[in-house]
């Protein structure tokens, strides 16, 4: 989708003359023909407010010069700007005087320090002493608003970039200024502590060192990090970030701009949720279970058992008897290997990166007319059907609720409950669990005509993935369908969990699929063939299937790749039998969880930050990732691990680097053509976009507009993920794991009270799959006859995906 041509005026600024962009603010159309005007409260991402007054300059108007902020004022054609005369100077010199009449000498301590733009323009702008004598401001130092952030009032130059970043951006106005003149300051409310998913954000546009990480502070200071850029890998948006190492650890991620993806925001989790890396519980040599208990090995003694019981079931059973679960945490030449070695050396098609996660692997890595994220910018109506953006993809979230908000873009909320866009949605459907397939034919037929005609616009942005555990697997893709065929122009963005699924599905990490979304059995394998040799043509089986074979026995050899499949498949009860009944468990990961602490063998695993790579998110678009920190121990790199496997297993998979990887990647991946790392790394800054060539066989998949009927009865349970949740990464992150909202039950008050339920007061929720005691919270947001549970607590009981449910209140 393209936006309209711009058109251009003609301004003087400091005596040369430029074309600029009819309209641009004053302050960009300097910075963009290279003169920096100094600022502080004006950020390009948010509405100027012209709190701070620095970005002075002098302007010729018909009633003389006069002083104007560059960041309140837009260009005009012939336009004379002044931004250095003395007059500027002295504006400039007593904006700093001023703002520093009551700032604290912390530099020293003050965790801005060397980076910080105060420091930096009372430097280079400022009057080189003060007048002021008096004593200045005092407050009481630090004071936490949140578990996150912490706030040192007197630092603070009421810029109002946090309260508008809160308040404009993120939707949770939960930071304002307080008081009047000059005792004004900035806190949250009483009671009410800064408990956004976005709040790190704040700490890093705040201009001065009033915001600051509670995990960061007196951590390290600017001169002493090593920076890296990379992409979040927490959810399929692939943020841009950068990554800070001190001392061989990582300390802090700081958010990109990037138009592309994530304009500079980053969610706590992307921010905070790297901390894992640093943990002592990180595995770090290979475990080998000797007389019941994992023991550390070498790597030789390990991988050579591995390789004689992989040698010993092929030769017994063929490649039918192996399975391969995982591969979505790691990097696309990581992928590669584990599809490599897979097929080359397990013989098999039995391999699945989404663990149940109900979406078609076809439509996920092929989606016909898939979108790009700034197409929300641009589009008439953005349709979101799927999971709350704002749990799952929060820069996603940010970015449609900018597009709705800022750009006047019809957005369209289908969900079971409320969801973190609803008050930004000028229509929100709200549909019984399981009941998606019905709604869809409703809207087919004409029942919900403003729908219907909402999304026959020109230009529409469908998001789409699963919004309930009780949403058939083939929802999205009808509802992409629907979309495709009613709309003038469709984009569809596909929504799927797990950082580098895409990236994982375009290596041929499903039963279905092998590199470059090439069928197994489609002739476009030829070219794989020519570098892999033999491969074997069946389609295998998903993970639901693979955990079906383990407890059949038909599946005598498990590899978990970064996956633990007790806690992350919808349905925990078939995990949990399958590996009781496995009968030879490998996992190669970063930590033990439940799904490995019975393997038979143990790898580490290196992290992220912890190896070069690329990955692909649901754009298709294709970054790089890049190693700034060391493997703690003697973890290595999953493809590393898996071509040292390969040979000993006697079929070598000839991978000796990421890089070379990565160029056999765009030699035998049709859509991967092309994709180096010296493109990425000095000419695609924000990606390359992979295109659908190449995968054109798989589009021909037929799509269902009708599916299962919406289940009845009183009850119906919709169980989504939460942005926090007792996922391995999370827990081994000290800043975020009490931030999981735990065992709760989320009841509308009606259905609460028939419950006989209260507010805080346990509840027993039983389903066919399972039953748990739950805390009641009486929500209005859950419609009547709806339940909803978070997945994947701490202290939760795993419910399955059966959507019919009682509650009852304990000990009635
Ligand atoms: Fe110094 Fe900047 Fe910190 Fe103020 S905010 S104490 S100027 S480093
Ligand atoms: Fe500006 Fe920082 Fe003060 Fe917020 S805390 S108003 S971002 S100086
Ligand atoms: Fe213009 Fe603050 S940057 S008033």
């Amino acid at each position: 989708m393209s936006e309209p041509p711009t058109e251009h005026v003609s301004i003087t600024i400091d005596g040369d003359t430029h074309q600029v962009p009819a309209g641009a603010l004053l302050i960009e159309a300097a910075q963009d023909n290279g003169t920096y005007i100094p600022r502080f409260c004006w950020h390009e991402r948010m509405n100027p407010v012209g709190m701070c007054r620095m970005c002075l300059v002098e302007v010729q108007s018909p009633r003389g010069p006069m002083l104007i902020t560059a960041c309140t004022n837009n260009v005009a054609d012939g336009m004379v700007v002044d931004t250095r005369n003395p007059t500027v100077k002295k504006a400039q010199e007593a904006v700093l005087e001023f703002l520093l009449a009551n700032h604290p000498l912390d530099c020293p301590v003050c965790d801005k320090g060397g980076e910080c733009p105060l420091q930096d323009q009372a430097f280079s702008h400022g009057p080189g002493e003060s007048r002021f004598v008096e004593i200045k401001r005092n407050y009481a130092k630090p004071i936490p608003i949140s578990d996150l952030v912490l706030l040192d009032r007197e630092r603070c130059i009421l810029c109002a970039r946090c309260t508008r970043f809160s308040d404009e951006i993120s939707g949770d106005p939960l930071i304002e200024f307080k008081s009047r003149a000059n005792v004004t300051e900035v806190n949250t409310f009483p009671d009410l502590p800064f408990s956004s998913y976005f709040s790190g954000n704040t700490i890093q546009i705040c201009p001065v060192g009033a915001l600051t990480s509670a995990q960061y502070r007196f951590r390290a200071r600017p001169w002493d990090l090593q920076m890296v850029e990379s992409s979040g890998l927490h959810d399929t948006a692939h943020p841009r970030l950068s990554v800070h190492v001190s001392q061989n650890e990582v300390l802090r991620l700081v958010g990109v701009d990037n138009d592309a993806t994530n304009h500079g925001w980053l969610s706590d989790k992307d921010r905070f949720g790297f901390q894992y890396l640093n943990s002592e519980e990180r595995l770090t040599m290979p475990l080998l279970r000797q007389d019941g208990e994992l023991v550390e090995t070498t790597w030789a003694d390990a991988l050579d058992r591995v390789a004689e019981r992989i040698g010993l079931i092929r030769d017994e059973d063929g490649g039918q008897a192996f399975a391969v679960i995982g591969g979505a945490h790691g990097t696309n030449e990581d992928a590669y290997a584990l599809s490599k070695f897979a097929r080359v050396v397990l013989e098999t098609n039995n391999v699945d990166a989404r663990l149940d996660d109900a979406l078609s692997s076809h439509f996920l890595a092929a989606t016909v007319d898939r979108g790009l994220i700034a197409d929300i910018d641009v589009a008439d109506t953005i349709l979101l059907w799927g999971p709350d953006l704002k749990e799952e993809h929060p820069t996603l979230y940010l970015r449609v609720r900018r597009a709705a908000q800022e750009l006047g873009v019809r957005l369209i909320v289908i969900h079971p409950r409320a969801t973190g866009l609803d008050d930004r949605a000028s229509m929100k459907v709200t549909y019984r669990p399981g009941g998606g397939f019905a709604l869809l034919d409703e809207i087919a037929e004409g029942k919900h005509p403003e729908l219907r005609q909402a999304l026959s616009a020109d230009r529409v942005v469908a998001i789409v993935g699963q919004g309930s555990f009780a949403d058939g697997p083939k929802l999205a893709e009808s509802v992409a369908a629907y979309v495709r065929n009613k709309a003038g122009s469709a984009r569809i963005l596909p929504l799927a969990r797990r950082g580098n699924i895409f990236g994982a599905l375009d290596m041929g990490l499903a039963p279905d699929l092998l590199p470059g979304r090439v069928a197994p059995d489609e002739p476009g394998r030829a070219a794989l063939a020519e570098s892999w040799g033999e491969s074997p043509a069946a389609r295998g089986k998903d993970t639901r299937a693979m955990l079906e074979g383990i407890d059949s026995g038909e599946i005598r050899f498990l590899l978990l790749v970064g996956a633990d499949p007790i806690r992350d498949v919808p349905d925990p009860r078939q995990a949990l039998l399958a590996l009781d009944s496995a009968e030879y468990v490998v996992s190669i990961d970063l930590f033990l969880n439940d799904s490995n602490r019975e393997a038979d063998v143990v790898l580490p695993a290196a992290g992220f930050a912890e190896k070069d790579g690329t990955v692909t998110n649901l754009e298709g678009r294709v970054q790089k990732v890049n190693v700034i920190a060391p493997i703690p121990g003697q973890g290595r790199p999953e493809w590393a691990i898996l071509d040292d496997l390969a040979e000993r297993a006697g079929r070598p998979i000839g991978l000796a680097t990421a890089e070379s990887i990565a160029k056999e990647i765009s030699e035998v991946a049709p859509a991967y053509a092309g994709i180096t790392w010296d493109h990425l790394d000095w000419e695609a800054r924000d990606g390359a976009v992979v295109p659908l060539s190449g995968s054109q066989p798989l589009s021909h998949i037929p799509v269902a507009l009708k599916g299962d009927s919406a289940p009845t009865a009183p009850l119906l349970l919709h169980v989504g993920r939460t942005l926090y949740d007792d996922g391995v990464m999370i827990r081994h992150s000290p800043s975020l794991r009490t931030l999981a909202p735990g065992a709760v039950v989320h009841l509308n008050p009606d259905d609460a009270k028939r419950a006989g339920a209260q507010d805080g007061h346990p509840v027993k929720v039983v389903t066919s799959h399972g039953e748990g005691e739950f805390s009641a919270v009486i929500d209005e947001g859950t419609p009547e006859g709806v339940v909803y549970v978070p997945f994947n607590q701490p202290g939760g009981a795993p419910l399955g995906t059966d959507a019919v449910v009682r509650v009852t209140a304990v000990g009635r």
